[in-house]
């Protein structure tokens, strides 16, 4: 049986990344910060449907300090996974640059990029040889959106760290990232500052899903290990009109 650690997997497409692996008999650790109520409901969901072992634990990821003492605890208590999947991350509203504060920059990259970095590191050290992590970046690494500053380089960080994560843990673990495009989850709206492009605008005509995602995400547990800092647009064609 194979165990996949989440992160942000209380709810929307951590969530449902953690239902998908469990419908394919994998184990998961689900990791949430505030979202506990969401988390022992997905839980509850996994283990009344699939009936494959869950753990669930909870972490601040801006806490950098905690990150290397608490996931060693997780690994010891539940296991270490075969695939970390690094998906935790927050869309800030949209700051023209005069507006933007020091702190809107610092969470972003502190949740979006250097968690991701930190937690990869904990990984590593205890990963068995063969492991996997998949980052999810965003299509927002590469294009760039006014008023997105923080975001959008944040993004572009993580296929860039991706990379370098994947030279630096060869031959070990292969690292790979999925670049979500505009990802609709009906039953938890996004809640952003501004309207999401109309279907019509991206060549596959609709809205990504959690499958969607899920395949890429998939793709990257259990494809060859000698495909290595590879990264996948999940975006229904979009940026094929923008550049
Ligand atoms: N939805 C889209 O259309 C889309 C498009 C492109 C990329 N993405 C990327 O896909 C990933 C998931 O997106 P989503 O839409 O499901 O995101 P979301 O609604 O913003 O959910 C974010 C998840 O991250 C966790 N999180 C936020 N701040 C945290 C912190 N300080 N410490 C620990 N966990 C924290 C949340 O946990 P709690 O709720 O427990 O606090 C939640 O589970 C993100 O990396 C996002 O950038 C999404």
């Amino acid at each position: 049986m194979s165990l996949v650690l989440i992160t942000g997997s209380g709810r929307r497409i951590g969530k449902g990344l953690a239902i998908e692996f469990a419908r394919k008999g994998w184990d998961v650790i689900i990791h949430y910060n505030k979202s506990e109520k969401e988390a022992e409901e997905t839980e509850k969901y996994i283990t009344k449907n699939f009936g494959v072992k869950i753990h669930k634990f909870s972490l601040d990821l801006k806490e950098t300090k905690a990150i290397e003492k608490t996931f060693e605890n997780v690994f010891k208590e539940f296991g270490v996974p075969d695939v970390l999947v690094n998906n935790a991350g927050i869309f800030p509203l949209r700051f023209a640059l005069d507006e933007l504060e020091e702190q809107v920059w610092e969470e972003t990259i502190a949740i979006n990029l250097k968690a991701y970095l930190f937690v990869a590191k904990v990984f590593s050290k205890f990963a068995r040889d063969g492991s996997r992590i998949i980052n999810i970046g965003s299509l927002g690494g590469i294009e760039t959106w006014k008023g997105r500053i923080p975001y959008n380089i944040s993004k572009a960080g993580v296929i860039q760290l991706t990379k370098s994560l994947a030279k630096e843990l060869a031959p070990r673990i292969s690292v790979n990232c999925v670049n979500p495009g505009t990802i609709f989850i009906p039953y938890e709206p996004n809640q952003i500052d501004s309207p999401m492009i109309p279907p019509n605008k991206i060549p596959m005509q609709r809205y990504g899903t959690i499958l969607d995602v899920f395949d890429a995400v998939y793709f990257f547990a259990t494809c060859s290990n000698f495909i290595t800092g590879q990264v996948i647009n999940v975006d229904g064609g979009y940026h094929l009109d923008r550049f």
